[in-house]
């Protein structure tokens, strides 16, 4: 079928499936009929959907760690600790590199490997290796609902094992994963494997099992202006919801600017029902979650203990539904669950003597707020003319025009023309916008801005600008700038 957005044809979507599962053994396992039998025999406090929904109803931010080890018996025991001892009301399952990629081979012996060493060789939870079946296990093992971080632009096989393992959530998008975690993979494959993933959940609902599914956010490693990370957001979204996706959640990274982060989280949710309006969906739900700092981490465990707790205090600020947390071991690699638990305690304490203080209302907030959907109209817009109304034509041919565009990132068929820079407030703003379509009066307010930084470091307007903001936070305090 050429690339459009319409639902899967059901008896094509059927076909897709017995190919899709026959492709490792572990496959052979999935059934629908007796998975959705399984999810509705979960609690509701076990059930990602009700959870977030309850969150939502009762203005509540809730707290989320990523989390994955090689072995059954190690990821066991790191789900009850993030469970148990960090208190988290999301309970994550990170997959490891190789099963990213799918290269299943390749995780078996990272499998063997770390029960021979007795510790983790895989920077992950190879959850296709082991199945639907340890899935369950795990899933019998907390008391909070779970959720697959896949981490890939080739998800299908583990959103397969994972949702029929009793994973309630699945995090993973078309376009913002193939965007920051790959180089080859076009965008257009991006889209038909999550369309696949979406149209999966849309399944479940069918069999009367309401699923919840994410779009990751951006995870270039570097700053995003608010409105690029709303931008596919936004598309991440209509895709899913031509599918019939009717629980999708949202993910922005942090600026760490207080104003700008709040308001960047009440655009998106604003922006998402706009346009899903604009399509004719009143009936998506569409929670947004705050993702600590997604940038180079300070190697100093004090420093990074700062990240953590603001991190905290901007998602509830902000009126987040849930923040996905980081730990004071982000600068060295995958942290025990220890520090783990530690990261999300700090956040819920900090979550807590942040409560109900929100900046609606004040001037500045207001301003980014407009400043930010600006940007974002005039982009999706365009992006939606040039498929002629068709969401996934549209994106495609609007990342080759560079009319979308993502700062650095990995992929070939992004331009990565656009380039964004910290101004002298600590906001993120867009030095040069390449081909994408922002007002000219908008680029003047982020020129006029960015040239006050210049002016204050007295260093050139230029790219520099853009290059140093990717590393300034993971400095050592001595060589921050006097606060
Ligand atoms: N365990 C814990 N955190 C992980 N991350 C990635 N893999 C793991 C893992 N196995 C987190 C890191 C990384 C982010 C994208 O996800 O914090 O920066």
């Amino acid at each position: 079928l050429p690339l459009s957005d319409a639902a899967i044809p059901g008896d094509l979507f059927a076909r897709m499936r017995r190919d899709n599962l026959a492709r490792w053994p572990t496959g052979a396992r999935v059934d629908v009929e007796e998975a959705a039998a399984f999810h509705k025999t979960l609690p509701a406090h076990k059930r990602l959907p009700a959870v977030l929904r309850r969150a939502v109803a009762e203005g509540r931010c809730l707290t989320q760690p990523r989390g994955g080890f090689a072995t059954l018996a190690m990821q066991t025991e790191l789900m009850r600790t993030l469970d148990r001892d960090g208190m988290a009301d999301i309970v994550p399952t990170t997959t490891d590199s190789y099963t990213r990629n799918e290269q299943f081979v390749q995780a078996q012996r990272g499998v063997e490997e770390s029960e021979r060493l007795g510790r983790s060789m895989l920077n992950g939870f190879p959850l296709v290796n082991y199945g639907v079946d340890a899935c369950r296990a795990l899933i019998a093992g907390i008391e909070k609902p779970a959720i697959v971080l896949s981490g890939t632009a080739m998800p299908k096989l583990t959103a397969e094992i994972g949702y029929a393992g009793g994973y309630t959530g699945y995090l993973g998008s078309g376009i913002a994963y193939t965007v920051s975690y790959t180089k080859e993979t076009t965008i257009e494959e991006g889209i038909r494997n999550y369309q696949y993933v979406d149209r999966l959940a849309a399944l479940y609902q069918e069999h009367g099992v309401e699923l919840h599914r994410r779009q990751p956010g951006f995870l270039t490693g570097t700053i995003i202006p608010p409105s690029i990370a709303i931008m596919t957001c936004v598309l991440d979204l209509l895709l899913a919801a031509r599918q019939g996706v009717r629980h999708y959640g949202l993910e922005l990274g942090q600026c760490l600017h207080l104003v700008q982060d709040a308001a960047a989280i009440r655009a998106c949710r604003e922006l998402c029902q706009e346009y899903l309006a604009r399509f004719g969906y009143t009936d998506v739900f569409t929670p947004v979650t705050s993702l600590h700092w997604m940038g180079a981490w300070p190697a100093d465990e004090a420093q990074a203990a700062a990240l953590i707790g603001y991190g905290g205090t901007l998602a509830a600020v902000g009126g987040a539904s849930s923040v996905t947390t980081k730990s004071t071991h982000e600068a060295i690699g995958i942290p025990t669950p220890q520090a783990n638990a530690e990261g999300l305690r700090t956040t819920r304490m900090a979550i807590h003597v942040s409560y109900g203080v929100r900046l609606d209302g004040l001037p500045a907030h207001e301003f980014e707020v407009d400043l930010i959907k600006r940007e974002v109209r005039a982009v999706v817009d365009r992006v939606l003319e040039m498929g002629d109304g068709d969401v996934a034509v549209g994106t495609v041919r609007a990342f080759a025009a560079g009319v979308m565009d993502i700062p650095w990132s990995p992929n070939r068929q992004v331009k990565s023309r656009v380039l964004p820079a910290r101004d002298a407030d600590g906001c993120i703003r867009i030095l040069d916008a390449g081909d994408m379509p922002i007002p000219r009066d908008v680029m003047e307010i982020h020129e006029e801005k960015l040239r006050r930084r210049a002016e204050r470091e007295r260093v050139p307007f230029d790219h520099q600008l853009a290059v140093g903001s990717v590393y300034e936070l993971s400095e050592p305090l001595s060589r921050l700038m006097p606060a």
